[in-house]
């Protein structure tokens, strides 16, 4: 028997994911963001919704460019540290010790500590009511060899993302393997 809970922002899962900008000046900045995910194959897109009061929301519309850095579970604390305070109070980087390193694709800072980093150029704005969607086309994806499966692609196991749990606002890793998708449907 389901019960109405209500409107409410809860699917699961959501990612913790770090937005890269630069600043009006320059600066590098990052943001953590749960509201987010790939939204088009062709061209390869990625979707983040920031709120116009974010810092980093500014850094976005001035550069038309932003990077996703994909933490492993190592740098839980960090990740949430670039979601906890605002780049127009400190530079969160040094606050962290970790690395802004340039994209040489976009005018873009990403994680240089984070496995895996999505390189995009803004496609797309939409405003739609607290938050404001920005589609990515993603031009380019770095990733750390180590996180990389013989066949050259990122491997879930090896990089560890981090899931956030919109409704106890916890952080979780991934679970185990259930099956390959595309496939195990056919067994039924
Ligand atoms: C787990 C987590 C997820 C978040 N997701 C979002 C999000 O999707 N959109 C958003 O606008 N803010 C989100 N925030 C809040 C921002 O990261 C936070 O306001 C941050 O301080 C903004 O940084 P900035 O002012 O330097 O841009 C999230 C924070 C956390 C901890």
């Amino acid at each position: 028997m389901k019960r109405s809970i209500g409107a409410k922002t809860l699917a699961f899962p959501t990612p913790t994911w770090v937005v890269g900008t630069y600043d009006l000046n320059g600066k590098p900045n990052a943001m953590t963001v749960a509201w987010a995910g790939i939204c088009c194959s062709a061209p390869p897109c990625i979707s983040v919704s920031l709120r116009k009061a974010t810092y980093s929301y500014a850094g976005i519309i001035e550069n038309k460019a932003f990077t996703v850095s994909i933490p492993s579970e190592d740098h839980v604390k960090e990740a949430d540290h670039f979601g906890l305070a605002s780049g127009r109070d400190e530079d969160k980087f040094k606050a962290t010790g970790l690395t802004p390193v340039r994209s040489e694709l976009v005018p873009a800072p990403y994680v240089g500590e984070f496995p895996l980093v999505l390189e995009c150029r803004l496609l797309h704005t939409l405003e739609i009511g607290l938050h404001t969607l920005f589609v990515g086309e993603i031009v380019d994806i770095k990733a750390e060899e180590s996180v990389l499966d013989e066949k050259g692609d990122p491997d879930i196991e090896k990089i560890r993302p981090i899931i956030y749990g919109t409704g106890n606002r916890s952080y979780y890793g991934i679970g185990r393997d259930l099956g390959k998708a595309f496939s195990i449907g056919k067994e039924r």
